[in-house]
């Protein structure tokens, strides 16, 4: 289901960098595409999942797929360009065969995690030569200032289009002016920048972090109401954070101080940067367990690596990860839902693991060929999420007067997944 966003899409004309023949959609293709956006419908039901409203300006991209091909037949239109105003990031094939390959430079943050790893391999599956690119692969080896350098390099090779996963929100200012300067589009993906003025970027897709971060602490307000003997016994918290100043952490962190904040038995004992990486996870969990011990009942852990190292520490320390808080289990909350994350969830070590959509690259190549063709684009292009547990007592959590169904895990589904 896709929301119809015409009347909230701004529009991006990019006429290409060079000046590229433009071509365009045979209109019986395009009528096709009308029939199955979906594009007019309305709907006010307060659902969580793919029925979730997008936010003003945005739309939500319910699928993503690594493994995903298609291709699109288009035909010279013999004259007018009209933008088209029905590009649905969902539905598009996800390359097309233009005759012509267009150079990416890929700014990654670097390899710090399961997720990270499945967020590469997307990109490199979706941007071959196969489907009309050559991709240039930076790996920031979690610096933002071989990020900054990449950029560089790639205005410095002339590219087509820059992508950047940023690994931090603020900074970007002076390296993104260099690429508009230079005339070089900028797409942001996952995290988002914090930019003086939002034009120094063509189009932002990543997740709603701060929505994950909700989803979670609704899990947990859930759960700890279907235990009586818990009513009004003081819940000790510790945050496990993921890199500061990351999207991912800034809102995550900021749902679990808001959550604290309306309960009054949630105490929040300590708050400390695990940088995403699972070896940093362990060391953090280490310390919090010296200084809390028992008191720690809920450990907020801001992504699976991290989560992975935690449970190491808790198991170290003679301690179990579970959800029978009552006889002293500790209650793992995690996000990403990687594949080794959801075996966990499964075991029942992780109590809850709130998706974190890495497969990004099929989602790109369509945004890049919108532009390309001079369609019209949200600037703003948010990924559907969903949410894990093997436990069938929390069925759905509920953020902002919408129910998002949490989703029971079996093998099956694990397997089925593609990280
Ligand atoms: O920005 C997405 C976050 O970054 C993921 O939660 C984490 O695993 C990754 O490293």
């Amino acid at each position: 289901m896709v929301w119809d966003c015409a009347k909230n899409w701004n529009t991006l004309l990019y006429a290409g960098k060079r000046g590229r023949k433009r071509m365009f959609l045979s209109s019986a293709f395009l009528a096709a595409l009308l029939l199955l956006s979906g594009c007019g419908k309305e709907s006010g039901r307060k659902t969580g999942g793919t029925d979730h409203p997008p936010k003003e300006g945005s739309e939500r991209i319910t699928e993503l797929s690594a493994s995903e091909s298609g291709s699109l037949i288009r035909e010279e239109s013999g004259g007018k360009e009209k933008p088209r105003t029905d590009f649905h990031l969902n539905e598009e094939p996800i390359a097309v065969n233009r005759g012509e390959q267009l150079t990416i430079g890929f700014s990654q943050i670097g390899a710090e995690s399961d997720w990270r790893l499945a967020s590469s391999a997307s990109m490199e599956q979706v941007f071959t030569s196969d489907n009309g690119y050559n991709l240039i692969f930076s790996d920031g080896q979690q610096k933002q200032e071989n990020q900054i350098k990449a950029i560089r390099e790639f205005i410095g090779q002339d590219v087509d289009y820059i992508i950047l996963d940023p690994m931090t929100e603020y900074g970007w200012d002076s390296s993104l002016q260099e690429a508009k300067d230079a005339g070089i589009p900028v797409i942001i993906v996952d995290r988002e920048v914090k930019v003086e003025d939002e034009n120094l970027y063509t189009v932002w897709a990543g997740s709603d972090f701060r929505l994950e971060g909700d989803r979670a602490c609704a899990w947990l307000e859930a759960y700890l109401e279907t235990q009586p003997g818990l009513k009004d016994s003081k819940i000790g918290i510790v945050d496990v954070q993921g890199t500061l100043d990351a999207s991912a952490q800034i809102g995550r962190s900021d749902a679990l101080l808001e959550a604290v904040k309306k309960h009054e038995n949630w105490e929040l004992l300590a708050v400390e940067c695990g940088d995403f990486v699972q070896a940093k996870g362990r060391e953090v969990m280490e310390q919090m367990l010296k200084e809390y011990g028992s008191r720690i009942n809920v450990v907020y852990c801001e992504n699976d690596n991290m989560a992975y190292g935690v449970l190491e520490a808790l198991e170290n320390a003679g301690m179990k990860a579970g959800t029978d808080l009552s006889s002293g289990e500790v209650l793992v909350i995690s996000f990403d839902a990687a594949r080794q994350g959801l075996e966990k969830t499964l075991q029942g070590e992780i109590a809850v693991d709130t998706e974190c959509n890495p497969l990004y690259g099929p989602i790109l190549s369509r945004i890049i060929m919108a532009l390309e063709q001079g369609d019209e684009l949200p600037k703003r292009n948010y990924f559907e999420e969903k949410q894990f547990s093997s436990l069938d007592t929390v069925s759905e959590a509920v953020v902002n007067d919408s129910s998002y169904p949490v989703v029971m895990l079996t093998e099956e589904l694990i397997l089925g997944r593609e990280y």
